[in-house]
């Protein structure tokens, strides 16, 4: 397959933000308890925080983390998690039907967030609960001392406020499932008065409120809409949610669902502009994806095995075990969020650890990287900078989500400071090479610096606790400059970052 790829440095489509690679962890499954959190484990440390977790999480680079929930923190109470853990209530979690211990609360998890450097996202109840309870979370979170609820954070031994900046409105509203589900103009005008009181606080905070939680809902985009007619002016994203499998075990399918995730935020970048002129509103609302990921493998018998418990505490709760094609598909996906980073400006992986996560850890034994953690790890890494908008002629094909798809995926940015130009590529092409043919306009004397390679692996190969590194990056070949043009072959189903030192 020839893949003829124009790349040129003027052709800017963002300055990526950062927060592009921000993750997501929640109080269910194992995620909290025996996954970032196991006194008495031998890699635990003081706090009882794994540190062979802590180390994978780490070497990720994470800049922002959306904390508690996702579904749990619809019936959420933050103050649980305060004090002396001997004196912490046991509570349902009615969301995920299980015993919620509260040996982690936000104080405990403020530390474990500054021991991995990441900066914490926190989401407020506005299921069971409304707007005092989240201005008494604020209040204890960000207020340095001398009321009530900031003194009770110094009380349990935090002096200085946490300084959280970014303040998701609830989670998945739109869900008939949500413990407090709501109706658009319900939730838009909760939203609006939550994030009126927040700003009025500090006007430095950013606002998340919820769009849909796939673009599967019947409501959907109805929803954006409606919600966002009542609240645009107090908010600065949209929540956008979406999980992805390949069921019917179509791999091209598959990988069409980065081309149908792409319509997605399309469509909800127009409903933004729509409200917004509608409104005559001068400020602009952003997309937060703050939930994204492959869940499918295990996903129906985990709803069976939900129904059928009683109350469990930290249950084993979707442990996907990806493979080499989820792989592929989260490169592709991370490649689409660089393409659309001027409306996606946060994006969350969900989750961390355990719970649909690049990071597994068993309980008492070890921890190990899934399959999906490279691509993620490359990424947050080196797509930081200018990201490029690439011209890529090299086939397409037809699939039943999208028409059109580029048998090769590609992505660019261009890190000025550090005179690097990384691109990423994923070749879909089940069975032909790229012979790539990538002319680079405006960069002088690139040279390649580095090439890493995910391939030559069979699509179903994973990772696990005793073969950890059966899918892992190597260094590739084969590709080289050649007359200030990037030429060479990329394997059929392969991943590779290619950096260029450029002038
Ligand atoms: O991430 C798992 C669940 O998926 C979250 O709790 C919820 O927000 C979504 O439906």
């Amino acid at each position: 397959m020839k893949a003829r790829v124009v790349v040129h440095r003027d052709f800017r489509i963002s300055t990526i933000d950062e927060r592009l690679y921000s993750a997501f962890i929640e109080h269910m499954g194992r995620a909290i308890y025996s996954g970032i959190y196991e006194p008495g484990h031998p890699e635990a440390d003081a706090h009882g925080f794994r540190k062979d977790v802590l180390k994978f999480v780490k070497d990720l680079k994470i800049p922002a983390i959306r904390y508690p929930g996702g579904n749990f923190v619809s019936a959420y109470n933050w103050e649980d998690g305060l004090g002396p853990k001997d004196q912490r209530p046991v509570r349902l979690d009615l969301a995920w039907r299980c015993k919620e211990t509260n040996q982690v609360g936000i104080d405990d998890f403020a530390i474990w967030a500054e021991e991995a450097g990441i900066d914490m996202m926190l989401a407020v109840n506005l299921g069971s609960r409304g707007l005092e309870d989240a201005r008494n979370f604020l209040e204890y979170v960000n207020f340095p001392g001398g009321t009530t609820w900031s003194d009770k954070r110094r009380g349990n031994g935090r002096e200085a406020p946490y300084g959280v900046k970014m303040w998701c409105l609830g989670n998945e509203m739109d869900g008939p499932w949500q413990i407090g589900h709501k109706v658009a103009t319900e939730y838009g005008r909760l939203a609006n008065e939550t994030a009126k009181a927040f700003k009025g606080f500090d006007p430095t905070i950013e606002t998340i409120v919820c769009g849909s939680s796939n673009d599967g809902m019947p409501t959907y985009p109805e929803w954006e809409r409606e919600v966002l007619e009542e609240c645009y002016e107090n908010v600065d994203y949209i929540s956008l949610h979406k999980y992805f499998g390949n069921k019917s075990k179509d791999t091209l399918n598959y990988f069409g669902k980065i081309e149908e995730t792409g319509r997605y935020i399309q469509t909800i970048g127009g409903v933004i502009d729509y409200v917004k002129a509608k409104k005559r509103a001068k400020n602009d609302v952003h997309i937060c994806f703050d939930e994204w990921n492959v869940w499918y493998h295990i996903r129906e018998e985990d709803g069976r095995r939900i129904k059928e418990w009683d109350w469990p505490e930290a249950p084993a709760l979707l442990e996907e075990n990806y493979n080499f094609e989820d792989a592929l598909f989260v490169a592709g996906l991370l490649n689409e969020f660089i393409r659309r980073s001027d409306r996606v400006r946060i994006a969350c992986i969900a989750q961390l650890v355990n719970v649909i996560a690049p990071i597994r850890a068993e309980k008492g034994g070890p921890a190990w990287r899934q399959t999906i953690y490279y691509p993620y790890q490359f990424a947050s890494l080196y797509g930081r900078g200018d990201a490029l908008n690439i011209a890529v002629d090299a086939g397409t094909y037809d699939c039943s989500v999208a028409n059109d798809v580029s048998y090769l995926d590609v992505a660019g940015v261009h890190d000025k400071e550090a005179g690097k130009l990384t691109l990423f590529f994923v070749n879909r092409h089940l069975t032909e090479s790229a012979d790539l043919d990538v002319s680079l306009h405006g960069f002088a004397n690139p040279t390649l610096a580095d090439h890493i390679a995910m391939e030559g692996h069979d699509l179903s190969e994973t990772n696990g606790p005793i073969t950890q590194d059966k899918v892992v990056p190597t260094r590739g070949s084969g590709v080289g400059v050649e007359d200030g043009k990037l030429k060479g072959k990329l394997r059929p189903l392969s991943y590779h970052v290619l950096r260029l030192d450029v002038a």
